[in-house]
């Protein structure tokens, strides 16, 4: 397994940090992580026993594969030794809407990119990760990029083309949940429920649901059959959604937000 060095100690790089630990397919000496000015880094190397770099240099020196885990803003701004310091390793960024041709200015040497997109859940190790590559990935490297995201939870390749779309649908799609679930909640509190317990309800209702949907593999239309008898409960909520085409109004976020990431993109 190759080492890993992540340039940037986040939210993220921490994440994929305890997810390489906790399922033991890499040592703590193969790891090492840079941050910026702040206390991420030490503080990352210090919870996990990691190593914690001084310089570009000294990341960059023993990792074949290096993660970008810095905020996208930080891109442009990003040490241009970082061409020659990235020449033959494999980079893997997770900037969000940083396409593989813009990685490719600050890391022309590189033997290959990987743009990843992971997910909040990717925190507990739950995530969902939307990925391509700019050439395909070696045997090795492919190694290396199962391991990495694998870390977070699943992890699936697709064609650059469909990164926009893919990383709404997987990444905006917790929070749209989560409004969905807030919304679920706020529809209890005004049939009556005291709201600690209408949130409890919509979580684990929530939580349930997908599990279901995930375990049964099912499309989520036959499930939905499954629990609505004619002229019952649950029928009566489904065609008030469906009175204020609740489908139609989840198409339109998912396409608003896919033209905000494609603009986004272009703007990077
Ligand atoms: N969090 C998620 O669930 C998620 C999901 C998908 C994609 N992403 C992507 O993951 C990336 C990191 O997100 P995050 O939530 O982990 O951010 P974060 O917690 O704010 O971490 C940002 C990291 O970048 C470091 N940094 C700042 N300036 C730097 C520089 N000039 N050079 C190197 N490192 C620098 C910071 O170090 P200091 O502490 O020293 O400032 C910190 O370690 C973003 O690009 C985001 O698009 C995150």
């Amino acid at each position: 397994m190759p080492r890993f060095a992540f340039l940037g100690a986040g939210n993220l790089a921490s994440a994929m940090v305890d997810g390489l630990l906790a399922k033991g397919v890499v040592a703590q000496t193969d790891l090492s992580c840079l941050g910026g000015a702040g206390r991420s880094a030490p503080d990352l190397a210090a919870r996990t026993g990691i190593g914690l770099a001084k310089s570009l240099e000294e990341l960059t020196a023993k990792a074949d594969t290096l993660v970008i885990a810095f905020k996208p803003q930080h891109l442009a701004a990003a040490d241009p030794r970082l061409a020659a310091l990235t020449a033959g390793k494999l980079v893997i960024s997770v900037l969000a809407a940083k396409r593989l041709d813009r990685l490719a200015t600050t890391f022309p040497a590189a033997r290959n990119l990987v743009r990843a997109m992971p997910n909040t859940p990717s925190r507990i190790g739950a995530g969902m990760t939307v990925w391509c590559s700019r050439v395909p990935l070696s045997g090795a490297d492919r190694t290396a990029v199962d391991a990495l995201l694998g870390a977070l939870g699943h992890a699936l390749e697709i064609d650059e083309v469909l990164m926009d779309t893919a990383a709404v649908v997987s990444s905006c799609g917790p929070a749209f949940l989560f409004e969905f679930a807030a919304a679920l909640r706020d529809g209890g509190v005004a049939g009556g429920l005291p709201p600690a317990m209408a949130q409890a309800l919509a979580v684990e209702g929530v939580l349930g649901a997908a599990r279901l949907l995930a375990r049964t593999g099912a499309d989520p239309e036959e499930l939905r059959r499954q629990v609505t008898s004619p002229n019952g409960v649950t029928l009566a909520g489904l065609r008030r959604m469906e009175a204020r085409d609740f489908r139609g109004l989840m198409r339109e976020t998912v396409l608003a937000a896919k033209t905000r990431s494609e603009e986004m993109s272009r703007d990077a």
